[in-house]
């Protein structure tokens, strides 16, 4: 077995009546041995019992998902399942053309690369009759990707893989972009094959605004994938930032409407605005590891972040009675400096601690 090709299917009855015998054509045609693999989510067209009954008469195999829905995750089981040593991927309603299969296998088959991918957007690629509209956000979608391949036509769905890169590879994507999931993973080399994409004739496409937003998660991550440590300092600064926010927020207000003292003041927002920190990092972790205890975890950070906070009350006190710093709006000048010197402090401390540890680790 050579080739396997893997078929997502939901709701394409009239589709894959027409594509199974085309595509047996083609293989028969280039001498190919292969499979058809229809991966159908239980459509209540009848699909999987339509592709079932051509295989008789074509290497046709149908695998039914009962409880699971998903074009990345049907590819993801057509993996599994695939027994040939290259896997293809394409749409059942024959908009990625057919006569290509073997333009996308060939380089594999000599090679020349591990990957091929279909592009509309190199030459002699394109779109049958499509909107300015559907190119722009199709355009875009393909730049966001730009930094995590170097594709110009990261989601146009059709791709080639030699089997054995995907091997203890982890693919879990979040919606539709499976190519650029096996791309960004396996890190192989790859080619681009021009392609003409054609608009379906029978059924509706099923690409809705929900794939649309989770294309967008899943690029997220799979940028912090490619980049961890840039996505854990953004990350890191936009929790900073809420919580510098909250902080600031709680100290204007009590100063401002309950006339509290600034520093008394501080106290208070200091409390909450490490809470709402935790809370955050939480459900937004900066590593994903084992989550410590919620209660002992909590008090832990506090008492990390209250060595800062000293600092801060410090730094408040001294602009205050010194600098004449208690009046509004300049108290909010006194505190703000006082947080970015209790973090910094906060920061150089937790370092020295990792530092001494390491040491320690190393005499023992
Ligand atoms: N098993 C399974 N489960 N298959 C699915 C599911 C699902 O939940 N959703 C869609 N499919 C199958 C469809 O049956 C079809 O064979 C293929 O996935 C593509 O779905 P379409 O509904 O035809 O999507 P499209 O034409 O709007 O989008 C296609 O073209 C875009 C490029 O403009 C896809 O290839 C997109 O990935 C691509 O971005
Ligand atoms: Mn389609």
């Amino acid at each position: 077995m050579e080739l396997s090709i893997i078929l997502p299917t939901y709701n394409e009855n009239e589709n894959v009546k027409k594509i199974i015998p085309k595509i047996s054509q083609i293989l028969k045609d280039e001498g190919i041995t292969g499979e058809i693999l229809v991966i159908d989510d239980d459509s209540v067209d009848g699909t999987a019992y339509v592709a079932q009954s051509l295989a008789n008469e074509y290497p046709v195999k149908v695998h039914v998902r009962k409880n699971e829905r998903g074009l990345a995750t049907a590819v993801i089981k057509g993996f599994e399942l695939a027994k040939g040593n290259i896997c293809l991927v394409m749409d059942a309603d024959l908009s990625h053309p057919i006569e290509k299969i073997p333009e996308m296998i060939n380089p594999i088959i000599h090679g020349q690369c591990d990957i091929t991918v279909g592009s509309r957007y190199i030459s002699g690629g394109g779109c049958k009759n499509w909107s300015l509209r559907r190119k722009i956000i199709s355009r875009s979608s393909g730049f966001l990707a730009r930094g995590l391949a170097k594709l110009s036509d990261p989601t146009g769905g059709f791709m080639a893989v030699r089997k054995d890169i995907l091997e203890g590879i982890k693919l879990d994507p979040i919606g539709w972009k499976i190519v650029l999931e096996v791309v960004v993973k396996t890190n192989s080399r790859l080619q681009e094959i021009p392609i003409v994409f054609s608009d379906r004739q029978f059924g509706t496409s099923k690409l809705d605004s929900k794939v649309k937003k989770e294309y967008l998660l899943h690029l997220w991550r799979l940028y912090g994938y490619k980049y961890p440590h840039i996505i854990q300092f953004i990350k890191f600064c936009l929790v900073g930032l809420s919580g510098l926010l909250v902080d600031t927020s709680v100290l204007v207000s009590l100063v401002e409407l309950l006339s509290f003292d600034p520093r008394f003041a501080a106290l208070f927002a200091f409390f909450i605005a490490v809470s709402w920190n935790y809370n955050l990092n939480r459900i937004w972790p900066l590593q994903t590891g084992p989550k410590e205890k919620a209660y002992a975890g909590y008090i832990s950070f506090a008492l990390r972040c209250s060595i800062g906070f000293g600092v801060r009350i410090g730094i408040m006190h001294f602009l205050m009675e010194y600098a004449q710093m208690g009046k509004s709006p300049w108290y909010i000048f006194s505190s703000l400096l006082g947080i970015f010197a209790g973090s910094f402090f906060n920061f150089m401390v937790s370092k020295y601690v990792s530092f001494f540890k390491s040491i320690l680790k190393t005499r023992k």
